[in-house]
């Protein structure tokens, strides 16, 4: 009870990892704040974080409410989905026209778009905010994804800007578009982080099995890469995390972790949202398809005494390789992050989010978990032409990708000899031949349409649909 005097200028609902420690910056930045949880536990240890700090957690509700400056202004970090809505309903009847609600959390856009008219209804004012960098960014900068009436967000903007991160003295926030455009945007932001953890995943299995790598060959390995082009903090950790040993065996930790990975959701939306809005995303599809794929030990087992074929070594200097495979890696990840940009460049029109391309890749270079040096070529690419319809026909990181291309179709094929499953790297370089085949076997699959199901094609030399009849043309 620090505030006695003092009204919060912000509530936080929801004190767990996230919440509590986005509160604790918010107060470093000299705000004051409230925070709600259910859990007397932690609002007492958010109390107890805070030491001196203007903060004051309570379990208490009307507690909460009274303790906030009107009109209230109230952030929520708690679980997507029906958690949400049980806060809003538990919330609502303590609220007064002109509040202002920002769900904080990883909320499905749809979610998003049907919650703000049934608050505006109410005169309730709401924001869908992304907010990404996990624990250490909500403690000391995240990057932060706002959407929803923009009046609403420069209400909260000096708080979301003191407490994001700062690239070059920019804070990573800006506000984004209207509706669900914050959510829009963190959404693809994490399809993007599922696509790089599984070429970073492939990239570790080709090292460690076929190049024979130890741990600390393999931590050298990535710092060196994050040295270079490939330098951001997915490649960082990685790195790191072959160094860490595991406090109950003393052997290193990444060895003794089970080789399954889960998830909660926002890849698979990405992906449902690219199908739905026609835009190729296939490495981040891929990426959640392994992650489906890996929860299948037991039939990955048996496969395996089905099909045994020992990994083939890769014959060659092995620093050379390390260099081509960095290479490798480098242009795969710049074909996810055109992927992304490009659904999201899609979902702008679909969604009228009018975003500007440029600010998002602005506010990724900082606090959030796909940040990396590339966004800055990226941030210039879309400053330079705002409407570019697929990021690798930048002419900067084209020139980049021309000169890699050969390093990822080497790396594709020795892994393909070895024996290892490359999938994204082979998506990505599918994604990238695709793109620059100004022709494409599509005209067989509208053959095929027409031949079984009457569906018409079009012709290269004339406008309109036509039909054949192709089982009469075959027997005449
Ligand atoms: C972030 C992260 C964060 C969370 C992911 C994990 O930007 O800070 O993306 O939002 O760690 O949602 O997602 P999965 O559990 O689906 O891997």
């Amino acid at each position: 009870m620090i505030m006695k005097n003092t009204e919060a200028e912000m509530g936080m609902i929801g004190l767990g990892v996230m919440g509590c420690n986005l509160v604790l910056n918010m107060a470093d930045h000299g705000f004051a704040v409230a925070g709600y949880d259910r859990d007397p536990v932690k609002a007492a240890a958010l109390n107890q974080a805070a030491g001196s700090r203007k903060v004051h957690g309570t379990a208490d509700l009307p507690e909460f409410i009274a303790a906030l400056r009107r009109p209230r202004a109230i952030m929520l970090l708690v679980p997507a989905g029906a958690p949400v809505d049980a806060v809003l309903e538990e919330l609502l009847p303590h609220l007064e026209p002109g509040d202002l609600i920002i769900d904080a959390g990883n909320s499905h856009f749809k979610d998003t778009d049907a919650r703000a008219p049934k608050l505006q209804a109410k005169g309730i004012q709401f924001l869908g905010v992304g907010v990404s960098g996990g624990e250490a960014g909500a403690r000391h900068g995240p990057s932060i994804m706002p959407g929803g009436p923009r009046e609403a967000y420069e209400r909260v903007r000096p708080v979301l800007e003191a407490v994001a991160a700062r690239v070059r003295g920019e804070p990573c926030v800006v506000w984004l578009g209207p509706g669900s455009a914050g959510h829009y945007v963190k959404m693809v932001h994490n399809g993007i982080e599922y696509g790089i953890m599984q070429l970073l995943a492939e990239t570790y299995d080709f090292l460690k099995r076929v190049l024979g790598l130890n741990d600390d060959e393999l931590g050298a390995a990535y710092a060196r890469w994050n040295q270079g082009e490939l330098n951001g903090y997915l490649v960082e950790i990685t790195s790191a995390i072959f160094a860490r040993s595991d406090a109950k065996t003393g052997r290193r930790l990444i060895d003794e972790i089970l080789d399954v990975a889960r998830q909660t959701g926002t890849g698979l939306w990405t992906s449902q949202s690219a199908m739905e809005l026609q835009v190729p995303v296939p490495t981040i599809d891929l990426a959640v398809a392994m992650r489906d794929m890996s929860v299948f030990t037991k039939d990955r087992e048996q496969a395996g005494t089905v099909y045994q074929r020992p990994i083939r070594p890769c014959p060659g200097n092995r620093e050379l390789l390390l260099a081509q495979w960095g290479r490798a890696l480098f242009t795969a990840i710049i074909t996810i992050y055109a992927q992304g940009l490009a659904l999201l460049g899609a979902a702008s029109v679909k969604y009228g989010y009018g975003l500007d391309l440029a600010a998002v890749a602005r506010i990724w270079r900082g606090g959030c978990i796909i940040r990396a040096a590339v966004l800055e070529d990226i941030n210039a690419a879309y400053q330079t032409r705002p409407q570019l319809p697929d990021l690798l026909l930048d002419p900067r990181l084209a020139l980049t990708v021309q000169e890699h291309q050969e390093d990822l179709r080497a790396s594709v094929c020795q892994a393909v000899n070895a024996g290892v499953a490359v999938p994204g790297l082979m998506v990505s370089l599918g994604y990238l031949d695709a793109l620059r085949s100004p022709w494409q076997p599509a005209n067989l699959i509208q053959a095929q349409r027409d031949y079984f199901g009457s569906h018409t094609y079009e012709r290269i030399d004339a406008q309109g649909t036509f039909h054949t009849d192709w089982e009469k043309a075959l027997t005449t």
